[in-house]
């Protein structure tokens, strides 16, 4: 059932040492679909982009769709030549990746219509695509579900300019409204707009191509659209996500590091948890200090919602900090249904934590112990692998092929801080 490739960790190490963080996986998993809105045939360049699977996804797609795709993995650029030519994607690629529902909006922005397969990505609980249709069908987009496939057809060409309030701020659907509202005739705003930065990397690239758009970043988001969009040099934004699995892989191996080329900012959340928790952590301009040796931690409350509340990626690993620290913590999941899967891993690692519905109590301090886990998506893997860090003697995590969806060479950056581990058959 599962990949047989493996990974081994020899835990009890403190990780030190510094780390360099790449591009944002989400940010680049946007600004692929949307550059089908360039008009002509056009080249395009994009810097800093992460050599993860889902890249390597997104770029398959786009060349089944007519672009020609040049990806030079050791500069970490992505060239992307020509223009879209088809609206129909097949079942090859669409369903590895939750990113792939920003075609919808992408491709029948420029084509009039598009067919494809629902998209696929973590298995986070129930994760439907209404507020994307709702969006759709405000643009007077016909969304009908065919062969099991999504089929939208244009019901007037060109798109007007819309008013829209998305009952949830829906990262997906946000940037499926904005990259709609893009070329739309006239105005569009967005309210109830998610907030993340990764949104805010994809309206400063639209902008680059000759879109006019504002207030990103916050909950209303203005459209005013434009006729044509040119080619696109861009770099991507640092990967947060990444970032605050660092923060984390230092604090609870009890080392010292630093975290250089990311934005703290976009950390806030976590950062100021950890901080009130005890942990000796300070930043500046685009570096992140960390000392956790020789620590002892007070517990977290928290509760994960959209962008700027803590990420609902960072709530696994935070887990494994709670069970280190010292007392009662409780963890709140705000933004999916099932998001506490570890815990039947956990307890193969000899810790006991109550979980009931959305929520978790933990009391700790507890150790983890050495064990074979799976993780089913990419931060539960990053998670387990995280614990496993911490458990003295080796452990197996299962599930590379999905760490290798979103976390760009996250074993070998872990052995330069001092961590035996290694993927095995
Ligand atoms: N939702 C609906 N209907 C919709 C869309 C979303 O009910 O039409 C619900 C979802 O079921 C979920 C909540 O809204 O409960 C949040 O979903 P959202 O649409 O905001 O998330 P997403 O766009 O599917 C992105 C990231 C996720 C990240 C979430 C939340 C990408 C490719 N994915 O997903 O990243 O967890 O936002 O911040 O940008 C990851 O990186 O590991 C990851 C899962």
């Amino acid at each position: 059932m599962y990949n047989k490739k493996k990974i081994k960790i020899n835990g009890g190490h403190k990780l030190e040492g510094n780390i360099y963080i790449g591009g944002s996986k989400n940010s680049i998993s946007t600004l692929l679909p949307a550059l089908c809105l360039i008009n002509g045939e056009q080249s395009s360049v994009i810097e800093n982009v992460p050599n993860i699977k889902d890249v390597t996804t997104l770029c398959c797609i786009l060349e089944e769709i007519g672009f020609r795709v040049e990806r030079d993995k050791d500069k970490n650029i992505i060239r992307l030549f020509g223009k879209i030519q088809r609206s129909e994607l097949s079942e090859d690629y669409v369903p590895k990746i939750r990113a792939s529902n920003l075609f919808l909006g992408a491709i029948v922005s420029s084509m009039g219509s598009v067919k494809m397969p629902f998209c696929g990505g973590d298995m986070l609980g129930v994760r439907p695509l209404d507020i994307h249709f709702y969006v759709l069908e405000k643009f007077k987009i016909k969304v009908e579900i065919e062969d099991g496939k999504i089929s939208c057809q244009v019901t007037e060409f060109p798109l007007k300019g819309t008013t829209i309030f998305l009952r949830y701020p829906s990262v997906g659907a946000t940037e499926n409204a904005i990259i709609l509202a893009s070329k739309a005739e006239g105005e569009t705003t967005i309210y109830n707009a998610a907030c993340e930065p990764e949104i805010t990397d994809l309206v400063i690239a639209l902008n680059k191509m000759g879109a006019n758009i504002t207030g990103a970043g916050t909950s209303i988001i203005k459209i005013k659209g434009v006729r044509e969009l040119t080619s696109l040099k861009h770099e991507i934004i640092p990967d947060r996500l990444e970032t605050g699995t660092f923060i984390l892989a230092f604090i609870v191996t009890k080392g010292k590091g630093i975290i250089r080329n990311t934005i703290p900012e976009h950390n806030i959340a976590l950062i100021s948890t950890l901080k009130d928790a005890g942990v000796d952590l300070t930043y500046s301009n685009s570096d992140i200090y960390i000392d956790a040796t020789n620590r002892v931690f007070n517990p977290i409350n928290i509760s994960t919602l959209p962008y700027p509340g803590m990420p609902t990626d960072m709530q696994p690993m935070l887990s494994v900090f709670a069970i280190l620290s010292n007392g009662n913590s409780i963890i709140n999941e705000g933004v999916f249904q099932e998001r506490f899967a570890y815990v039947s891993e956990y307890q193969k690692m000899g810790i006991k934590v109550v979980n009931s519905y959305n929520q978790l109590f933990i009391t700790g301090p507890q150790k983890f112990q050495n064990a074979i886990v799976t993780g089913n998506d990419i931060r539960m893997v990053t998670c387990l692998i995280l614990a496993s860090l911490t458990a003295k003697s080796e452990s197996f995590v299962y599930g590379v092929e999905h760490l290798e969806r979103g976390y760009d060479n996250f074993i070998e950056k872990l052995k330069t801080l001092g961590a035996e581990i290694e993927i095995v058959e």
